[in-house]
């Protein structure tokens, strides 16, 4: 039985680390493990701009630790006021590595999101041009639409659409949550690729209802039954390199999550590789770990592999702190309700 694995170091290809106070508390929990993550550009206000997301990255690094490393891959919230020769810009420099596209009203600050998706053809057909990834929420936000079935009624009536009308354009289906989402992918080519987040993996929506309301486990896309669950665990193990890890870790104070209109988010930034091995340990599957972790996120984006290493142990039971202090106030780390083996030493 493997005691021992050694990964290149991961990345995380979908993560949240705000600002300021929060920003500050919240990235050391990403840098010890991580070597680069995609960071989500839905602050308060967006990042919309080259500029802006300039501005955001010199913020990130001036709040990394001193002794830690790590590169932040910055994207742009797309608006339909998206000017398509500054997203051009931005990516040739080598500033962004990717653009957000938000249906408005999907989720946290979305409001500047897209209503109607003709406004943002003309970007769109621009990042076919010059090769940009288009990252995507999946769900769709017709009030007539159970929110249950939001990011299958959003493949048929917003993917697809997209993807033939802009042929070229690369795009990450964002933390799916459904065997739909997952077919989706593996009916189409390499173009389509999708991050899977550490909760989807664990948890069904059972696990915010049954016994009482969880908001801890209340994030969006909601998660679903349990044969989407295991339909998500599946692709995260088979070593397809179209599915790799996107935490979505989504740092919220406590007060923000356990209130009468909760925010969505899990933060997993913390324990996610413990989680990871746990998991793919139980479906045979350590093997796969590092594709999923450190090799198909690099490969879709066409970024070189991390040469540096980490290693996971497995032994006596691992506990991480149930809480992480920032000075807006306590974060809650995702509890996945089993114990864990793995450390990463
Ligand atoms: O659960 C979520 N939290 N899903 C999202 O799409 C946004 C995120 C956040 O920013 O809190
Ligand atoms: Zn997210």
């Amino acid at each position: 039985m493997t005691q021992s694995l050694t990964l290149r170091r991961p990345d995380d290809w979908h993560l949240h680390l705000r600002d300021g106070a929060m920003l500050q508390a919240v990235l050391p929990e990403t840098a010890r493990h991580f070597a680069r993550a995609i960071i989500m550009p839905n602050l308060v206000p967006p990042v919309v701009t080259g500029d802006q997301a300039a501005a955001y990255r010199d913020r990130i690094l001036r709040a990394l630790p001193d002794g830690m490393s790590f590169e932040p891959l910055m994207t742009l919230y797309l608006t339909e006021d998206t000017d398509p020769q500054d997203v051009a810009t931005a990516h040739a420099s080598g500033l962004i590595k990717a653009v957000k596209l938000y249906p408005a009203g999907a989720t946290t600050n979305s409001a500047s999101g897209v209503r109607d998706f003709d406004k943002v053809r003309a970007v769109l057909e621009k990042m076919a041009e010059v090769g940009v990834p288009l990252c995507l929420h999946g769900e769709v936000t017709d009030a007539k639409i159970d929110i249950f079935d939001r990011e299958a009624v959003f493949i048929d009536r917003v993917l697809d659409p997209i993807r033939r009308e802009t042929p070229g354009l690369r795009v990450v289906m964002e933390h799916i949550t459904t065997s739909n989402g997952v077919d989706y992918v593996r009916a189409n080519d390499a173009d389509l690729g999708a991050t899977i987040t550490t909760h989807h993996l664990i948890i069904n929506r059972n696990h915010i209802l049954v016994g009482g309301i969880k908001p801890h486990y209340y994030c969006l896309p909601v998660a679903k039954r349990e044969e989407h669950r295991l339909a998500l665990l599946n692709a995260a193990t088979s070593g397809d390199g179209r599915f790799f890890l996107g935490t979505d870790s989504a740092p919220h104070t406590d007060d923000n999550k356990e209130m009468a209109c909760g925010c969505a988010g899990c933060f997993t930034a913390t324990n996610t590789m413990s989680l990871l091995a746990e998991m793919f340990e139980r479906q045979d599957a350590l093997d796969k770990l590092e594709g999923f972790t450190s090799l198909h996120g690099p490969a879709f984006y066409r970024l070189p592999v991390n040469q540096d290493t980490i290693t996971l142990t497995k032994g006596e039971v691992v506990e991480y702190p149930a809480k992480i202090d920032t000075e807006d106030g306590p974060v809650t780390v995702f509890d996945p309700g089993f114990p864990l083996h793995w450390r990463v030493s």
